[in-house]
């Protein structure tokens, strides 16, 4: 399965499961996840936004780049985790649980506004942008 299927997957997978709430129905958050042993190593995350704004919601690391059982035991570093995301599946990865802004008006303000700066994670902020363009320093590759 190529990285989009399993993103596809994943999130079509939780949804099934119920295993999270939709952003715009919180009556019953899940326990909050546990990102421990991910930031042993990857300490650089505890406060990223993305990843803390999840996790305080009950998704973790694991929820969105899977168990990677393998990747933590590697010490020589060369086995990947078991999901990633290439720029093209971010989108479509994150609308399995976020369908719409509340108010695309506002997001295309700050689009016009902010149009062609770069933002802490290396991303430019323009008309293709994706999600982790504009949301969270959550990323490694710059934009293409
Ligand atoms: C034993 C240390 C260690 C642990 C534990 C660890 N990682 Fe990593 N991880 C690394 C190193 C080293 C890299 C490669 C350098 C980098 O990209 O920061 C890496 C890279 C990654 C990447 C980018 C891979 C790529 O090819 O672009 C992701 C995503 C990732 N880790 C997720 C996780 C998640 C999720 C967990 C917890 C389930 C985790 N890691 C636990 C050491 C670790
Ligand atoms: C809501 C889902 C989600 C959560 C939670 C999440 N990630 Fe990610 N992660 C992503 C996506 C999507 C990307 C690719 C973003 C991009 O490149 O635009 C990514 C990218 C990364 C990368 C860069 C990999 C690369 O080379 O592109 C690392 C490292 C990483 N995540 C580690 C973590 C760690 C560690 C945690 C927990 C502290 C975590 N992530 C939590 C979805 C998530
Ligand atoms: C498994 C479902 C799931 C996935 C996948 C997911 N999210 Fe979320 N996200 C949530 C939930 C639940 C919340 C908490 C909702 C809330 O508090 O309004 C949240 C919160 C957020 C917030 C904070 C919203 C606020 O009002 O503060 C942002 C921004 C966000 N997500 C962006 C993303 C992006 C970008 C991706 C893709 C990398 C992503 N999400 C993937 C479920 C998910
Ligand atoms: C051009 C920048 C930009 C892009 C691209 C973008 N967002 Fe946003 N997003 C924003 C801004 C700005 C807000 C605050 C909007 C407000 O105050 O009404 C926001 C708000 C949010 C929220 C909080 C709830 C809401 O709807 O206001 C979530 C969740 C979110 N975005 C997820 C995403 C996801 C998922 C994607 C990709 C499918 C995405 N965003 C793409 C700029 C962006």
């Amino acid at each position: 399965m190529n990285g989009l299927a399993r993103a596809t997957v994943l999130a079509a997978a939780l949804c099934a499961a119920g295993a999270f709430v939709g952003a715009q129905q919180e009556a019953v958050p899940p326990a909050p996840g546990d990102n421990s042993f991910c930031l042993v190593c990857h300490i650089n995350f505890a406060e990223e936004d993305l990843a803390a704004r999840h996790v305080a919601k009950g998704i973790a690391c694991t929820t969105c780049h899977g168990d990677s059982f393998d990747h933590r035991d590697d010490e020589s570093h060369r086995t990947p985790p078991d999901v990633l995301y290439g720029r093209a599946e971010v989108e479509p990865f994150c609308k399995g649980c976020h369908e719409a802004h509340k108010s695309p008006g506002n997001v295309e303000a700050y689009r016009l506004a902010h149009k062609g700066e770069t933002r802490p994670n290396g991303r430019t902020i323009r008309r293709t942008s994706v999600c982790t363009d504009c949301h969270g320093v959550h990323v490694v590759h710059p934009t293409k």
